[in-house]
């Protein structure tokens, strides 16, 4: 099996363009020459041109947090596929648990984002996970399934190539509490086994599926060196160069 890990930085609505700018400046040194893995940074909207000029040439992606499924329109606020892509953004995140949170957004809404992702030719991250009330009721599995489900819906075999998948427990996200690797590994066989059902055993196969939720310098190995986990998103620890450089040189 020859899945290529991701390690993904998820800024959340931190960094000015001038902090973005050193960062990069400051991470690049780090990483160089680092072709193990992929890197991919996401910044706000406003950062993308910034961080995108920083990073150009070198072999770190840069992506957007969230982008609206519609190709144009009045979606005041929004970002669409086509701006991104005009900027020279490569990669989405789609359905992170705080846009589920507190932006309301559904499992249709991600898998309309999904197939607009997809239509343009931009990696989508879909990110997926339990809240802490979910697992204590014995419903993870059910959870993930209706989540993976929902979201790819009418994606097709041939078109899923592309697709990454985070898991990322809500009870893990900023919080300091990790998933075992174990918890995190269980979830991540469920979740593949959900695409083979869906999608076939070979995407299921060459889906990689990210581990997210408070991935430190510490503890990355003994996450991402799980077979099953395929990379990592990481919020806090990946807004500084010197922390996520050491998470992606797990
Ligand atoms: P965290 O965030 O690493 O700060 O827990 C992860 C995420 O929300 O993607």
């Amino acid at each position: 099996m020859s899945r290529k890990a991701l390690i993904a930085a998820n800024w959340k609505m931190f960094k000015t363009p001038a902090e973005a700018k050193a960062f990069v400046d400051a991470f690049l040194p780090l990483v160089a020459g680092h072709d193990r893995d992929e890197i991919a940074l996401f910044p706000s909207p406003v950062l993308l041109p910034t961080v995108i000029e920083a990073a150009k040439g070198s072999n770190v992606a840069v992506g957007a947090q969230n982008i609206h499924f519609a190709e144009e329109g009045a979606y005041t606020g929004e970002t669409s596929l086509g701006q991104l892509k005009a900027v020279g953004g490569t990669h989405t995140l789609i359905g992170h648990s705080e846009r589920r949170q507190y932006f309301a957004e559904t499992d249709e809404i991600v898998n309309k984002k999904l197939h607009t992702a997809l239509k343009h030719g931009v990696v989508p991250i879909v990110c997926v996970g339990e809240v802490l009330a979910e697992r204590e009721a014995g419903k993870t599995a059910e959870v993930l399934k209706t989540q993976v489900t929902g979201a790819f819906v009418g994606i097709t075999p041939e078109a899923a190539a592309p697709i990454v998948i985070a898991y990322e427990p809500v009870w893990a996200i900023g919080t300091g509490k990790t998933a075992t690797p174990e918890i995190a590994v269980d979830a991540h066989k469920i979740i593949r086994a959900q695409v083979a059902k869906l999608l076939g055993a070979e995407v299921a196969a060459n889906v990689r599926i990210l581990y997210g939720g408070s991935v430190k310098p510490d503890n990355a190995t003994s996450l991402i060196g799980q077979e099953e986990i395929d990379g990592a998103l990481v919020g806090g620890a990946s807004l500084k160069p010197d922390s996520f450089a050491a998470i992606v040189k797990y």
